[in-house]
């Protein structure tokens, strides 16, 4: 059975997420990467990522591309802390900058577990570019280089994020109203 799809609140367009990678493009055309190596965690930065390389190829960048997939458990929409390699980059990572792109930073330990991965198989460094970050919430210390937006402590979806394997295909980010009382996004704003 497969279940409804509920109406999604918009927090970030289209139009926003376009604007926000061109600067991020620019952002990371500054930190002048050598050999770049752009590699994307899936599933949930695919959009972003495929997007974000379309904005480094417009600032002159010709970065490699190359994915792996991880996983980090979770109880509903709760980490449990535990990652795991579904698969492996392949191509050789040693003396490179490395420009690692994931959806969203939260507790972090996807990030970091990545970030160890690709330091331990002798990256030159690894800058890391996120579309969301919800700040409060990290469980290990970590800072990502490049940050798209802020994101609200709400669990989010589409531009590549799901809840349940729904919603990544919506070409914008945001929050699903499951009908039981709208949350307050911004409190105070
Ligand atoms: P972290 O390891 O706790 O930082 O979690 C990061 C991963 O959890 C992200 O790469 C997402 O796949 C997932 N995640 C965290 N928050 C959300 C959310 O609000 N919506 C969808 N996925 C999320
Ligand atoms: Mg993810």
């Amino acid at each position: 059975m497969t279940s409804p799809v509920r109406p999604v609140r918009t927090l970030f367009d289209e139009d926003a997420i376009a604007r926000r990678n061109g600067e991020l493009a620019r952002e990371i055309l500054a930190a002048a990467p050598r050999d770049l190596l752009v590699v994307a965690v899936l599933k949930g930065s695919f959009m972003f990522a495929a997007d974000l390389l379309r904005a480094l190829h417009r600032v002159g960048l010709a970065p490699q591309v190359e994915f792996v997939h991880l996983s980090s458990y979770r109880t509903g929409t709760v980490s449990t802390g535990q990652v795991e390699i579904l698969r492996d980059v392949q191509s050789e990572v040693r003396g490179r900058d490395v420009l690692l792109v994931d959806d969203i930073l939260e507790s972090g330990r996807t990030v970091v577990f990545a970030k160890d991965l690709l330091m331990a198989r002798g990256a030159n460094r690894v800058l890391t570019a996120v579309l969301l970050e919800k700040p409060g919430k990290r469980a290990v210390s970590i800072d990502a280089e490049f940050v798209g937006f802020t994101c609200p402590d709400v669990f989010v979806v589409g531009y590549g994020m799901d809840a349940a394997h729904a919603y990544r295909q919506l070409p914008f980010v945001g929050v699903v109203d499951f009908g039981n009382g709208e949350p307050d996004l911004f409190p105070g704003a």
